[in-house]
């Protein structure tokens, strides 16, 4: 039997924040710094309890985390007609009012429904139809800015509906709209962050800023700047919205702010990475004081030690000579043993091989996924 809407209306609701594989346990910290109680950080996320502020604090305030979503049904699955009666049996008139627009996602794995948009659609149909029969009209569909986006997630024949609080990922933090090659993942560059434990008390330098998304994140947290502050979220939109105590966390928000304590560098050799840096940047308060420099990494001088320098450098899938990625690794090794004595420096690479060129023992090395490639985080103490 469908187990449906057991959370639902309750005071305390159970989330689900999503995270990139290997950011879990970051994303468990930035929960617990929040004051949230009951956190269980699971492969793919954390799920924790909290009140209707909860949701929203969370919204507002992590870095790491992908989506936060409330779950509103929980039920087995094994067929369509049963993912459609589950679906159907949640009280969906209570979370949209007529007018409001709808979106569905779903993603199915290890399941007899194999097919993620043939599990939405049906997915939709319930919530249509019941709609319809509620209000005697249906729900439009607006898969761009969705008012409720809704989350199908089944997994061993179980399907867990939640609905979705952010609607855009919490990646958007509204200030990145230009792209040089492999930009990181916001949530990804704020998640290295927060695993070296950089304060803000030094200086900070990405010598190979692309469009500037790790100097930026780290304005933001050296600033202590809520990431969401600059943007809206689907559940500012819902029925039942609490606008007072909402706008009591970004009154916080705002108060918590303080100025940046050190310097913040990015760099890059490629004029128009710097233009791109320099356009997100202007979109981010937080990011007004970062120093941007158009220089080759061994050319750079290093603002007096001790620092932190984070390096995003090219993986090589697009640089097909591995001779270019081995000569750019080795450079990369050189300058720092060179010119960066005193710093400490942490390397996101996709590619092992190229790294060993560095030709500097990592002190700690860490596994993550930038989207599909796995990846490590180096750790190098430049004595
Ligand atoms: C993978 S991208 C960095 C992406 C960046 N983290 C972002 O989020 O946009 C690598 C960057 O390294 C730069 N780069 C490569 N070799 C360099 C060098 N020797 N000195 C400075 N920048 C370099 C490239 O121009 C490119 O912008």
């Amino acid at each position: 039997m469908p187990r449906p809407c057991s959370h639902y209306p309750v005071t305390d609701f159970t989330y689900f924040a999503t995270a990139a594989k290997g950011l879990e346990e970051v994303l468990a910290g930035e929960l617990r710094a929040l004051g949230t109680d009951e956190v269980a950080p699971v492969s793919g996320g954390v799920h924790f309890r909290g009140g209707r502020a909860d949701g929203y604090r969370a919204c507002l305030w992590l870095r790491t985390a992908n989506r936060v979503l409330q779950p509103v049904a929980t039920f087995p699955c094994h067929s369509a007609e049963q993912l459609y009666e589950g679906v159907r049996s949640c009280p969906w008139e209570e979370f949209l009012n007529p007018g409001m627009t709808l979106a569905l996602d779903a993603s199915v794995r290890d399941s007899v429904l194999t097919h993620s948009r043939f599990a939405a659609l049906k997915g939709k149909d319930a919530i249509v139809d019941r709609l319809r029969d509620h209000y005697g009209q249906r729900p439009d569909i607006d898969t761009v800015a969705p008012d409720l986006p809704v989350n199908l997630h089944i997994h061993k024949n179980h399907c867990t509906v939640s609905l979705d609080l952010a609607g855009e990922g919490l990646h958007r933090r509204g200030y990145r709209l230009e792209r040089t090659a492999a930009p990181l993942r916001e949530t990804l560059a704020a998640g290295l962050l927060l695993l070296s434990d950089w304060d803000g008390s030094t200086p900070f330098v990405d010598p190979m800023c692309g469009s500037g998304t790790l100097p930026i994140e780290a304005a933001l947290l050296a600033t202590r700047t809520a990431p969401g502050l600059a943007r809206t979220f689907a559940f500012q939109k819902w029925p039942g919205f609490d606008a007072r105590a909402w706008q009591a966390l970004r009154d916080e928000a705002h108060q918590l702010r303080r100025p940046a304590a050190a310097m913040i560098v990015g760099a890059d050799r490629d004029p128009r990475a710097l233009v791109a840096a320099r356009d997100n940047a202007s979109r981010q308060q937080a990011a007004g004081g970062i120093i941007w420099d158009r220089s080759d990494f061994s050319r750079l001088t290093p603002p007096p030690a001790p620092g932190v320098l984070f390096c995003n450098p090219p993986y090589g899938e697009r640089l097909k000579d591995d001779g270019a990625l081995d000569t750019l690794y080795r450079s990369m090794g050189d300058t720092l043993k060179q010119r960066w004595t005193g710093w400490t420096a942490w390397l996101l690479t996709g590619n092992l091989d190229a790294a060993k060129r560095i030709g500097l023992k990592a002190t700690r090395r860490i596994p993550l996924w930038n989207g599909p490639l796995e990846c490590r985080l180096l750790k190098y103490e430049l004595y």
